[in-house]
């Protein structure tokens, strides 16, 4: 892929449809995992406008912080911990309508309403998480589990 995006228009579904393409574009160019994973935040932040969105991987039995874009965020989480903890321990994806109400949630942004964390799988285990948080209550849905597990699903490849 050329080195640049351009924002596309249309509803949720279609927005996903056009990019999808172009972020497996960025997957297969580049075999290195943070240099690639640091442009999918860039695309789906600059796409989306999401609040904050980037990868923890796992290192050393926790979560650690990796490429993202957005405000500054916490560098470790636990196993079971918050909202990707849990995503960890229970190996699925976890949308979170409104943070207030999941218990143990660890807010970076006190601004973060609700929150989506997905899985990346390797060999049946969990090698990192992306999440992704919102200004808006009830922001993520059943299109972007689907979709963000397709992308999951190939960035697999990076580990
Ligand atoms: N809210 C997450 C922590 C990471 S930040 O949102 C960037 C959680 O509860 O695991």
């Amino acid at each position: 892929m050329a080195e640049s995006f351009q924002k596309v228009s249309g509803n949720k579904h279609e927005q996903y449809n056009i990019i999808l393409p172009q972020l497996l574009a960025l997957i297969q160019a580049e075999p290195d995992c943070i240099a690639t994973l640091a442009n999918i935040t860039a695309v789906l932040k600059e796409q989306f406008e999401h609040l904050w969105i980037g990868f923890y991987l796992v290192k050393d039995n926790q979560l650690l912080l990796g490429p993202f874009q957005g405000p500054l965020a916490c560098t470790r989480i636990d196993y079971g911990k918050g909202v990707c903890g849990a995503c960890w321990q229970q190996q699925r994806s976890i949308i979170v309508d409104d943070v207030a109400q999941f218990p143990g949630h660890i807010a970076c942004s006190s601004l973060s309403r609700s929150e989506i964390v997905v899985p990346i799988l390797k060999d049946n285990k969990v090698v990192a998480v992306l999440d992704i948080d919102s200004i808006d209550i009830a922001k993520f849905d059943a299109i972007d589990q689907q979709f963000l597990e397709m992308l999951a699903h190939q960035l697999s490849v990076l580990f």
